[in-house]
Formats: C-alpha cells, sequence, structure tokens
C-alpha cells in the first residue's frame, strides 16, 4: 500500500527520502515522487513504475535538489485513478505553495471536490488526494498557519488518511497527521524523520514516536510538537524500536522471501522460547489476560483476518476445536463487517495479522469489541494499530517481513494457534494431559524438521522447474491440511500469477475433475493420519483422468510411486501439525517458478504489503 516518508534536518533530504521510499517498497506500489523545498520554491517530482524511474527524473535536477534539507516523499499504490504521473504524489494546490502526500482513502472526496471546485479550485488528477491539498491551502488562506490549517481541514475530512504536508511560506516546517492508517516519527540529532513504517529510518535512528489518531505534528530540525485535533499540547512518548536495520538486508539470499522462508526454524525457536520450554511443564501465555474462570466459560470463539493469515486462521480453528471442545468460526474480515455478527461477552474474537494494519481485520475487530468481546490479537506488528484495540496481544516476533508474499510470518501464526490451543486445553483439562505432552514435544521438534527440509530444496527446485511452464495449477489436501492446500496456491498465484486453486480432495469430483487432463498439473498433500487414504483415493481418481501428479507427503509407502510423477518426502510429523511441515515445500515450489519465470518475487505485481485500505 502506499508509502510516506519525510525529513527535516541539515542534511541533504534527496538521497534520505528516496532511500526511505525503498525501504518501504515492500508495501507495494506502481507510482512515487517526491518535494523538496528547493531555494525559493517546492519542486515536485514523479515517476511512474518503480523508484529507478523517479532517481532518473531527479538525476536530470541534481543542482537545485541536492541543497534541499527539507522534504516528503510517497510511493502510491493506485486506488482512485490509474497510476500514471499526473495522479502521483505529492498533490499540489492551485498555486504550488502547499504539498501533501496521503496514504489511504478520503471517503467523502466527491463532496469535498464539489465545495473546492466552487470556490474556484483547479482539478489535476483523478485521486482522493488532491482534495485534502486544496482543502488545507483553503484553510491556510484563512490562518496563516500550516498547523491551525490541517487541524481544520481534518476535521471536515472522512475515512482514513497520514498525510505528510509542506507550505512554502512556513519553509522550514513539516506538518503531519494521521488517522486509521500508520505514521510514526524517527527522532535524530537535531533532525526528524516521518514515515508510514519504520524501515523508512531505522538506519538512522531507533528512537521514534507514534502519533495516536487526529494528532497533528509539527516538525521542524529543531523541535517537534504533538497537538491533539483541538490544538492541545501532547506530551511526547519516546520509544526505542525493536528492529535491527541488518533485519532489511537480504543477508545473501538473492531475494527477500528466500531468507525469510529460511528464517522459519529460528522464527519457531524465537516464539516457543519463553512459552514452551519443556514438553512437561504447561504452555505459559502471560499475555493472555482472560482469568482462568472466563476462559473456562467462553462459548465461542470468531476469528477473523484476511488472504495467508485467514488460512492460518483455519488451521487455528481446526487445532482449538480438537484441543478445546469450543466451537470457532473462521471469517474473512471483509465479509465479517458487512453482516449481522452474533457475539457476547462469552465470545473471544481472535483478529490475526501480519501487518496489525490491515483495514478490513482492524474494522472487524472494532466492530467486535464494541459488542463487548474479549479481543485477542496475534500479529507480527506489536506497535500497529490493531495491537492497541487488543485485550490480549500475542505478538509473534517473526522479525520483519519484507517480501509481500507471507511465509515466515504465517509460521508464526500456526504456531500461536498452537500454543493458544495448547494452553486452553491444559486450563480447561479438556484433552488428555499424556497426549498434550507428547504434542509439545513434538512441537520442540519442528524447527529441526524444517531445516530437514531446507537442507534438500533442491529437489523442490526440480519439482518448480519441471512443473514452471504451466498456466493452471491445482493442489488438493484434507482435513487440517485443506488450508496448507489455499495457502501453497495463493502463495504460487501472488508471486508468478499462474492460475493455482486449493480444494478439499473430497470436492474434486463435484466439479473441478472436469478440468483434468494430462495438462494439469494435480499436488496432493498426502500427510500420514486420520485423512491419508481419503486423499490417496481422490488422487487415484485425479490420475485416472490423466493428470500430473505430485505427491507432498511424510509416507514411505511404495505404492505412492505408481500414482505420482513426482514425490517430494518430507519428515514424519504428528498429523495436526504437518501443516507447518507441508507448507514450507510449497512456499518454495511458489518461490522457484516465480525465480524461473523472472517475476518480480518479492514485489509481485498490484499487490501491497499491507493493506490499509477497505
Ligand atoms: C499473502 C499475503 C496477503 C496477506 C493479507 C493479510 O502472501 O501476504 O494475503 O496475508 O493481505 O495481511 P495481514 O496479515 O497483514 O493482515
Amino acid at each position: 500500500m502506499c508509502g510516506i516518508v519525510g525529513y527535516v534536518g541539515s542534511k541533504s533530504a534527496v538521497e534520505i527520502l528516496l532511500d526511505g521510499l525503498e525501504q518501504l517498497e515492500y508495501r507495494g506500489y506502481d507510482s512515487s515522487g517526491i518535494a523538496l523545498k528547493c531555494n525559493d520554491s517546492i519542486n515536485v517530482y514523479k515517476a511512474v513504475g518503480k523508484l529507478k524511474n523517479l532517481r532518473e527524473v531527479l538525476s536530470n535536477h541534481t543542482q537545485e535538489v541536492n541543497g534541499a534539507n527539507i522534504g516528503i516523499g510517497h510511493i502510491r499504490w493506485a486506488t482512485h485513478g490509474a497510476p500514471t504521473v499526473v495522479n502521483a504524489h505529492p498533490h499540489t494546490c492551485n498555486c504550488g505553495n502547499l504539498v501533501v502526500v496521503h496514504n489511504g482513502i478520503i471517503e467523502n472526496y466527491k463532496e469535498l471536490k464539489e465545495k473546492l471546485e466552487a470556490l474556484g479550485c483547479e482539478f489535476r488528477s483523478q485521486t482522493d488526494t488532491e482534495t485534502v491539498a486544496h482543502l488545507v491551502a483553503q484553510k491556510y488562506a484563512q490562518t496563516k498557519d500550516l498547523t491551525k490549517a490541517v487541524q481544520l481541514a481534518t476535521k471536515e475530512i472522512e475515512g482514513a488518511y497520514a498525510l505528510a504536508i509542506m507550505h512554502n511560506d512556513e519553509p522550514d516546517k513539516l506538518v503531519i497527521t494521521k488517522r486509521n492508517a500508520p505514521l510514526v516519527v524517527g527522532i535524530g540529532e537535531k533532525e526528524y524523520y516521518a514515515a508510514s513504517d519504520i524501515p523508512a529510518f531505522i538506519k538512522h535512528t531507533n528512537k521514534a514516536v507514534y502519533l495516536s489518531d487526529n494528532q497533528v505534528a509539527t516538525i521542524t530540525k529543531d523541535s517537534l510538537v504533538i497537538e491533539d485535533e483541538n490544538g492541545n499540547n501532547v506530551p511526547l512518548k519516546i520509544e526505542q524500536l525493536p528492529w535491527e536495520s541488518v533485519a532489511l538486508s537480504k543477508m545473501g539470499y538473492k531475494h527477500f522471501m528466500l531468507k525469510e522462508i529460511h528464517e522459519q526454524p529460528d522464527v519457531i525457536r524465537n516464539i516457543l522460547s519463553g512459552k514452551l520450554h519443556t514438553s512437561l511443564a504447561p504452555v505459559e501465555l502471560a499475555e493472555v489476560m482472560l482469568t482462568k474462570e472466563s476462559l473456562k466459560e467462553l462459548n465461542r470463539i470468531q476469528i477473523i483476518a484476511c488472504g495467508t493469515s485467514l488460512h492460518a486462521a483455519m488451521i487455528g480453528k481446526y487445532i482449538i476445536e480438537d484441543f478445546c471442545s469450543i466451537p470457532v468460526d473462521v471469517e474473512a474480515s471483509s465479509e465479517y463487517i458487512y453482516r449481522k455478527t452474533v457475539t457476547d461477552d462469552k465470545t473471544l474474537v481472535i483478529g490475526v495479522s501480519q501487518s496489525g494494519e490491515t483495514a478490513d481485520t482492524l474494522t472487524a475487530i472494532k466492530q467486535a469489541k464494541s459488542r463487548g468481546s474479549h479481543i485477542l490479537i496475534i500479529t507480527n506488528r506489536p506497535d500497529s494499530a490493531m495491537a492497541r484495540e487488543a485485550d490480549s496481544l500475542l505478538s509473534v516476533n517473526a522479525g520483519i517481513e519484507v517480501s509481500v508474499a507471507a511465509t515466515k510470518s504465517y509460521i508464526a501464526q500456526l504456531i500461536s494457534f498452537y500454543l493458544l490451543a495448547v494452553y486452553m486445553a491444559e486450563i480447561k483439562g479438556s484433552k488428555d494431559a499424556n497426549y498434550l505432552t507428547k504434542f509439545k514435544s513434538d512441537m520442540l521438534l519442528l524447527p529441526q524438521k524444517i531445516e530437514e527440509i531446507l537442507a534438500h530444496k533442491e529437489v523442490i527446485q526440480n519439482c518448480a522447474r519441471k512443473y514452471s511452464g504451466t498456466r493452471d495449477f491445482i493442489y488438493i489436501a484434507r482435513g487440517i491440511n485443506y488450508p496448507t492446500a489455499l495457502e501453497g496456491a495463493l502463495k504460487l498465484k501472488e508471486i508468478s500469477y499462474i492460475n493455482a486453486t486449493g480444494y478439499p480432495a473430497g470436492e474434486l469430483k463435484h466439479g473441478p475433475i472436469a478440468m483434468l487432463d494430462d495438462t494439469m498439473p494435480v499436488l496432493s498433500v498426502l500427510m500420514k493420519g486420520n485423512v491419508y487414504e481419503k486423499i490417496l483415493s481422490n488422487s487415484e481418481e485425479a490420475r485416472a483422468r490423466n493428470a500430473r501428479m505430485i505427491a507432498l507427503t511424510n509416507s514411505t509407502d511404495e505404492k505412492l510411486n505408481d500414482l505420482f510423477d513426482f514425490i517430494i518426502k518430507v519428515p514424519d510429523v504428528n498429523e495436526l501439525l504437518s501443516p507447518i511441515i507441508s507448507i514450507v515445500p510449497l512456499q518454495l515450489i511458489a518461490y522457484y517458478i516465480a525465480e524461473f519465470l523472472g517475476k518480480d518475487v518479492d514485489q509481485p505485481r498490484n499487490l501491497a504489503k499491507s493493506v490499509t485500505v477497505e
């Protein structure tokens, strides 16, 4: 999604802003722009496509831009209007004195535009953002004070926004504000940064202040003043940031996605440490703020999430129902928010989100919270908007995930669900204690098993090479691995653009089987356990239609050699833990196919890392 950066200080702003934007590239974008205070005016430079195009534009203006030490920058993910230079940010008022960059959606932009046009403003772009430039300029004409103008303008704006604004008449000042979109200020030595996310400035400083909704920050190189929407001063709450800049380097891997797949064993060790020391001790989840009594009284759980997090939630449902005998509903956040949902104070609502900023999930969470349910958030970003809504916050600590395709955060979400299910089962006494002890010791072995898969990844690479020419791909599975099939298919389609679909294997014969012929690869997630024989039969049905059969299995059964053209073997594991093992080869297949096809693995087209619009 869009990303904002701002800089005020004594250094040359242009490289700081460009570098900051590059660090935000993972959010996804299709155009970019920068505004710099150069000599007598604020100059705007924009380009469509990757940031290298903006760099090229700027290379023709080095003399005028190099001296600037205040500026704002933006990467845009198009929502209103195509990705063109005109629609790229920064946007300006008619005289060009005021510039603005924006992340989010101005919901009442049409009404605002009509009013502003009636006042003589001329619109050049199709964006919702341009209304902000004209609106703040109108308020500035009345107040001659940029901070006050922003405070007045935002009172008339509906929707979500993070804004950074400069005015040529107050050339040393940057004014920023937000509502339902992330914005953070980095504090350096006589310099400040503003950004949608901390990677934009973490190499310069790890001191920061997170802006709350409706607060307005006025920043010069010597001061940072934060006020609420009515102009009352807000004390600065300075935080030390947890992320290391080294987390943003590829560490020798060709892509962030490959690096993040390889980090998964350590991610699991990291979450387990402090929560599950030995199989003999109960799981410790001090983060769950429900009392033991209210936990025992829960009559229902709802889990809301989107995309990959939704697939983790589906596995969460499976395991919680099995261990705790509490009914669990899982729903895509975007569906949850537009119907009457039934919750009460005995319902636990769990929101799952890597970024903690996904607009649909955030809205759904707020809706559930207003009905009195306890809100538990599972997120990789304890500093996110969702985390701030949480009654209980389970931080998955996967470290920053740069690649748009979620991998290590998914594994971390799954482990969090396993911990939660065991924790609740131990309190409720709803699962045999010996079974849980064995389960916990199996959990502790998971990192080694993933390392085994990664050590033999050439087999998976060969599989990817063999099938990289296909236009379609079907994944089948049953039971707790059905979401694995969905997630494997999602990974492949989002980074290779191949039409991949996951099906519950038993559903194949109810329609999808019509698509099968000798051109169609069908990958069966065939893990030993409850539904093994069933998936085998479903695979036979597909083979009988000449499909190109691939097995992902922990079975050593010889007869698989007759049924499948390609077999990927994974280590043996308890069936309920098998989604942790089975997803890793599917992530790698998606990665290698996309890589063979020469796709932009870390930044697939049309996608954003943090989807902050509904
Ligand atoms: C897929 C992917 C997306 C996200 C989805 C939700 O690889 O990354 O499907 O999972 O946009 O994002 P979060 O988890 O940040 O709420």
